[in-house]
């Protein structure tokens, strides 16, 4: 299937299609159908077979690399997690600090990327969050904020309120040049913007499914360079982190030399199988190819809403655009008008800190796009 340059086939692969003009994928985002169907085809199997055919270890070995491929990672350097804020935990309480260390991070994280970092303050580990300006974490400031006692970047690639977007390949060149750790928190990036690991220097990445990879909540990705494997403390371990396997009667704490030395028990299957399927579908498409297509939607968004005369707040520079555009009136009450076009019109948006957000993903389509824009009072 040559999904790639037909964006009208495509959209039958988002079922939701049929039924909203969903522009809200920075929250929970649909299920693609291939998702959907892989859940189902999971659900079915358990219920007919059980674990009898005992195949979705091996599936969820396949998503992994599915999963590296999407971040240009290694299978090896990829765990799955239950949530974003699993893997912020994951390296929050891997890391070997000593009293007086600090993060760096900024203001404008969502707070998935803020609380597993404030509870180290009981261990003597200061979070110094970087003001934002004008609706950007300004370089140099954060740079400057580095100091001898960083141990930790922890960074969103995409902002989750107006969509800036982190230049991660600058950001990574200088935490390698301080010799300072970087975390991202990808899951507003991952099914929009490429992210490769090594050309960034990502030590630690952390994304649940639920955005823009159009897979469901519960079931996303943890990646760990393959060097730091080692040296980041599993926080929570359990028996699916030994190597020898479950049925040896052998108790030794002998972790996994990979990623899945951070497991504990059993995983999430329907989700992961779910994941899979979603991650699978956007190689297909190509992360570029999307990218490009989002570009387009959101530009023809922020020219409508600039003509209508509506304040856009995202970021729309070449370097900082995402596929979130948010936007305010001051002459109109936004949540009332979020409702009116959910009920009226079927136009599926966000209210965040007091603005809209529409996050429209590839499949959306260019009169989505326009209706959205009619459906809106002018705002002068
Ligand atoms: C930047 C960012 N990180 C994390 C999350 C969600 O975290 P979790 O997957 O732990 O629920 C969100 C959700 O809005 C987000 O925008």
């Amino acid at each position: 299937m040559n999904v790639a340059t037909d964006w009208t086939a495509l959209r039958e692969e988002f079922p939701i299609t049929r039924n909203y003009n969903f522009q809200n994928h920075a929250a929970i985002a649909p299920l693609s159908k291939p998702a959907a169907d892989a859940m189902a085809g999971y659900a079915h199997e358990l219920a007919e077979a059980a674990y009898l055919h005992g195949t979705y270890y091996r599936v969820a070995d396949r998503v992994r690399q599915s999963a590296a491929r999407l971040i240009n990672a290694d299978p090896e350097e990829i765990t799955f997690i239950k949530n974003t804020s699993e893997g912020i935990n994951y390296v929050a309480n891997g890391v070997a600090w000593i009293t007086g260390d600090n993060v760096v991070s900024s203001t404008m994280e969502f707070s998935a990327n803020v609380y597993p970092w404030l509870n180290l303050e009981s261990r003597g580990v200061t979070l110094k969050r970087v003001p934002e300006e004008e609706g950007r974490i300004p370089f140099d400031r954060l740079a400057a904020a580095i100091d001898k006692r960083t141990r930790v970047v922890a960074i969103s690639a995409v902002q989750w309120s107006n969509g800036f977007r982190m230049d991660l390949t600058r950001l990574g060149e200088l935490c390698k040049e301080k010799g300072v750790l970087l975390f991202v928190d990808a899951i507003q990036a991952l099914g929009v913007h490429p992210v490769d690991v090594r050309t960034m220097n990502i030590d630690f990445l952390a994304a649940d499914g639920h955005k823009w990879l159009c897979g469901p909540e519960g079931a996303g990705i943890f990646f760990c360079k393959r060097e730091l494997i080692g040296h980041l403390h599993p926080m929570a371990i359990g028996y699916l982190a030994m190597k020898h396997g479950f049925e040896s009667n052998e108790i030794k704490v002998d972790l996994h030399d990979d990623a899945r030395r951070f497991d504990s028990g059993v995983y999430n299957l329907a989700g992961i199988c779910a994941l899979g399927a979603s991650i699978n579908l956007l190689l297909e498409v190509g992360i570029d190819h999307a990218q490009k297509r989002i570009k387009d939607l959101t530009d023809r968004l922020a020219e409508g809403l600039l003509r209508k005369k509506w304040m856009v707040h995202s970021p729309r520079t070449p370097s900082e655009w995402s596929g979130i555009v948010s936007f305010s009136s001051e002459k109109h009450d936004l949540q009332a008008l979020r409702k009116h076009l959910r009920s009226e019109f079927r136009i599926v948006l966000a209210s965040r800190l007091g603005r809209l957000r529409a996050s429209p993903h590839f499949y959306n389509s260019t009169d989505e796009i326009d209706q959205l824009l009619e459906a809106l009072p002018a705002s002068s």
